[in-house]
């Protein structure tokens, strides 16, 4: 029997229903709308595009985005000061600084100097370090990490008690979305490019989280039946048959393990659209704290 494709873009169409209504009632009442920074070094197409594609979703809801496009040569001084200038201005709710930044950047320090009730990519050390402990609530959980988690509540699959393995162990993705996984009283396996006997150990999974970056990497014959599927990857492989000459898929081989989950996100129009569903979640979220509204 072929799995319940969890349809991404519909259920992040209706979160960004839900956000618009927010905006708008924030706006009845208090005269604001919230306001997300967005700051962009370089010249990366794919970053350009990732921020291009949140500033547009921002539009759609009602909430300002105010643009901060900066030279690849910048200095780390110079970057520090646009951060500061935004954690300064009250129009600002949340900063959003693109990543990767260039080599010579120290992000780590760019990322910590964001203002911690601003951050609403969730990637300030402090709420990171809030997100791997037990009962240290971060003011922001990362935005895909976030999306992983809402695509299987709302679509009524239990995380509690169950397997869940993670196929990656990045900062943005595989780490954070173990720790949510914890939280939720999964049984948790993170596996990684070390990993010995994988297939066997993914066939294990209730519940698999595929963040690695390779081309459909997971195999029909990797999972268990019944488990459901979350593809974060977006991997583009060569396809003369399209105009472009490549198409986007996951990390896992879509058409095989349709046939043996009980669900799973497609690529693209799964993980994609919640993570900038999630960052409009966070940037409406800080505005209603700084007006006080929850
Ligand atoms: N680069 C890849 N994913 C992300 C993300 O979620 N936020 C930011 N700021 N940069 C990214």
């Amino acid at each position: 029997m072929s799995a319940q494709i969890i349809d991404g873009k519909a259920i992040a169409a209706t979160i960004r229903g839900e956000i618009a209504a927010e905006v708008e009632a924030m706006t009845a009442q208090y005269g604001k709308v919230p306001g997300l920074a967005a700051v962009l070094v370089g010249e990366r197409r794919d970053s350009q595009t990732y921020v291009r594609m949140k500033k547009k979703a921002c539009a759609e809801v009602g909430i300002t985005s105010f643009g901060h496009d900066l030279p690849e040569d910048i200095s780390q001084e110079e970057l520090l000061k646009v951060v500061r200038d935004l954690n300064a201005n009250p129009e600002v709710n949340g900063i959003l600084v693109q990543l990767p930044l260039p080599d010579h950047i120290d992000d780590e320090e760019v990322l910590g100097g964001v203002d911690l009730e601003k951050d609403v990519d969730g990637f300030h050390p402090i709420n990171i370090g809030r997100l791997s402990m037990k009962r240290r609530d971060p003011l922001f959980v990362p935005c895909t990490p976030k999306g992983c988690i809402e695509l299987l509540d709302r679509s009524g699959i239990e995380i509690e008690g169950k397997r869940a393995v993670v196929l990656g162990r990045s900062n943005i993705v595989g780490l954070p979305v173990a720790m949510l996984l914890l939280h939720r009283n999964a049984t948790l396996t993170i596996c990684h490019s070390r990993t010995q006997d994988l297939p066997g150990v993914v066939r294990e999974a209730d519940i698999l989280i595929a963040a690695v970056g390779r081309a459909e990497m997971v195999r029909g014959d990797w999972v268990k039946p019944g488990v459901s599927v979350i593809d974060v990857g977006i991997n583009a492989v060569d396809d003369p048959t399209r105009e472009r000459g490549y198409r986007l898929v996951g990390d896992v081989a879509f058409d095989e393990v349709k046939e043996v989950a009980a669900a799973i996100t497609p690529v693209p129009g799964g993980v994609g659209p919640m993570t900038i569903a999630m960052l409009l979640r966070n940037t409406t979220d800080s505005a209603k704290r700084t007006l006080g509204m929850e």
